[in-house]
């Protein structure tokens, strides 16, 4: 199937002053549409250095990221700009909310920009955080929530409106078996119901059953594992 986003040779190199760090190493990584892809490996191995190029917020040293087949680094930084806000649902490590917004804005606010307009905003952002289970915590602003709430509210964020490429760093790092599995249905239904290319980094084996693939990243550079159902590569 033809890929829908894609890394091709692609490096980030970290500089600054005499420090030099290779964070990924000439990664190779293509999702199709509706497919859902893990990235697992040790910490400081690149995952989320890869994911934020995928997400087209941070440049590659060398290579390029291709969406539909186009080189993103040919955008304009409006264009640029479009593609991240109104195509990719960005699940952050450190879930990135507006300590000034209730939940329920922090996910108004991405609705809007995405260009939904105002008038539908709150109700599609109620429904965005049932679908997390979050529906009596909407008015509360992150600081009033605990680690795994303020996640699924970064999910929510992230899934509202429906984005055709998701990218999740470590989306159930703070959650519980049972909330984990639910935002990994979550997801996996998006790949399979709506299409999207999702990509997950994750360290939780027991998300395995879900992907249609687990690629293994080491040392800034991806090796493909074998069919999350069978035995991954990589003596995971
Ligand atoms: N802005 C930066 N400047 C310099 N080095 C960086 C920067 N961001 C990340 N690094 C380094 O690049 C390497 C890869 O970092 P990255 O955050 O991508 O790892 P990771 O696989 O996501 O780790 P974790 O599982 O702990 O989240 C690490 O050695 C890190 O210290
Ligand atoms: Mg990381």
């Amino acid at each position: 199937m033809k890929p829908v986003l894609e890394a091709r040779g692609v490096w980030k190199v970290y500089e600054s002053g005499v420090i030099r760090v290779e964070a990924v190493r000439g990664a190779d990584l293509a999702v199709a549409r509706g497919e859902f892809v893990a990235v697992m490996g040790p910490s400081g191995s690149g995952k989320t250095t890869l994911l934020s190029m995928l997400g087209a917020m941070l440049t590659p040293t060398k290579g390029s990221i291709l969406v539909e087949g186009e080189d993103i680094s040919r955008l304009g930084p409006e264009e640029l700009s479009r593609l991240r806000r109104r195509r990719i649902g960005f699940v952050f490590q450190a879930f990135n909310l507006f300590a000034a917004l209730t939940a329920k804005q922090n996910v108004e606010l991405g609705l809007r920009l995405r260009g939904r307009p105002a008038r539908d905003t709150e109700s599609e952002a109620l429904r965005a955080l049932d679908a997390v289970g979050l529906s009596e915590r909407a008015d509360f602003p992150p600081a009033d929530l605990s680690g795994g709430e303020k996640q699924r509210v970064s999910i929510a964020r992230a899934l509202a409106g429906g984005p055709q490429f998701i990218l999740a760093d470590e989306p159930t790092g703070a959650l519980d078996a049972v909330n984990g599995r639910a935002v990994m249905e979550l997801l996996a239904e998006r790949a399979r119901k709506a299409g999207a290319a999702v990509v997950v980094v994750t360290h939780d084996l027991r998300v395995a059953q879900f992907m249609d693939r687990v690629v293994l990243m080491e040392d800034g550079r991806l090796t493909a594992g074998a069919h999350p159902r069978g035995a991954p590569a990589g003596g995971l």
